[in-house]
């Protein structure tokens, strides 16, 4: 078999884990497919032609919509909104899911987000993990960060940072808190970072939360920055002094764009999903790479700009390590969690092991 064969094969199990196991898709339903135009080069085309093939091949009306880009959560048209009240399902392969995501959505049917940009990405292993599996873990993870007080992250390039958990919400849903059903399923809940002091060290880029849309969306960091960090705030900056002052200024000018507090740290993840890989170059496009390297264990992002949830502008650092009261939950990118009692337990029932969940090394960096 050629591996364009073997990647299309692999890509459609990606489809019909999205389907049956994250949608919930029925033979005789309707299904609405929602696009970016296709001139904008973000979602790869194919993957909505081989999601849409294989509801069709189960059975599904597949109705499919594409839209330009939309400057934020409220100002998603009235009619794509009306089209949505109409149909048993929704699907976005466009990034208004994710701008709706913290929104709700008109109608009863179920509203999913894709993140899988690219065939490859839906052939890949993200997508292969049984959603059910995924989507138990985030919550058994969401759970058991209920419990903990305290956590400490660090990184190879010198973040250092403590915080502590907030009390526990009534329940930790399955969706992570999310109006959208979201597929890979990859990361856990936002931690609030109002508490955390030490220091992150940037390096490469920063890039935009795909909440609202500004431009650039990208700032590239010539040097790494360390930001000092207190209370949830940055309050000092160490590095190159011009470089320092670009990355101000660029923090200013989106903060002024949309009345925030670029000096605000709102929260925190990490990704869950050990089978996300980004098989681009990065530094090609990181608004991109932003869209779905969230989900890789290698990554954690800052969601600072805003006092909501994702702010504006991510930071991100590369191979974290993350305890919660001393014990170590990721370790320079890799889940020890996977390791307890418990998620061998969950990985039991999937006939997988802690080896099925080492995390794919290459994040196109
Ligand atoms: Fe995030």
């Amino acid at each position: 078999m050629s591996n364009q064969t073997e990647i299309q094969n692999r890509a459609l199990i990606g489809a019909r884990n999205l389907l049956q196991n994250c949608v919930e898709l029925s033979a005789g339903q309707t299904l609405l497919l929602i696009e970016e135009d296709r001139q904008i080069d973000y979602f790869d085309a194919h993957v909505g032609d081989i999601i849409a093939q294989e509801a069709r091949d189960m059975g599904a009306t597949v109705l499919t919509i594409a839209t330009p880009r939309v400057d934020g959560p409220d100002d998603v048209p009235s009619a794509l909104m009306a089209a949505m009240t109409h149909v048993d399902h929704t699907v976005f392969l466009n990034r208004i899911g994710d701008q709706m995501r913290f929104k709700s959505l008109p109608g009863d049917g179920t509203k999913t987000m894709v993140y899988t940009l690219d065939v490859e990405t839906l052939a890949s292993r993200a997508a292969g993990y049984d959603h059910t599996l995924m989507s138990r873990f985030v919550a058994l993870i969401n759970s058991a960060l209920d419990d903990k007080t305290h956590y400490h992250i660090t990184c190879a390039a010198g973040t250092d940072v403590t915080g502590d958990m907030p009390m526990p919400e009534p329940k930790s849903n399955i969706g992570g808190g999310f109006a959208v059903r979201l597929f890979p399923m990859s990361v856990h809940k936002p931690i609030p970072a109002g508490s955390m002091n030490g220091q992150i060290v940037l390096q490469r880029w920063v890039t935009g939360t795909n909440t609202h849309a500004y431009s650039p969306e990208i700032h590239y960091l010539k040097s790494p920055i360390t930001v000092h960090v207190e209370n949830g705030h940055a309050v000092g900056f160490d590095g190159d002094k011009a470089d320092v002052a670009q990355f101000r200024a660029h923090g200013k000018m989106v903060a002024d764009k949309f009345g925030l507090d670029e000096s605000l740290i709102h929260s925190w993840h990490s990704g869950v999903n050990p089978g996300t890989g980004y098989f681009a170059k990065a530094k090609d496009d990181p608004v991109r790479w932003n869209g779905m390297i969230f989900g890789s264990p290698r990554h954690l992002h800052f969601h600072t700009c805003g006092d909501y949830p994702p702010g504006e502008i991510n930071w991100h650092i590369i191979d974290p390590t993350v305890t919660f009261d001393g014990a170590t939950y990721l370790e320079g990118g890799e889940v020890r969690f996977f390791d307890t009692p418990e998620a061998r337990a969950l990985l039991q029932e999937f006939d997988l092991a802690p080896d099925n969940m080492k995390t794919h090394q290459n994040i196109g960096l």
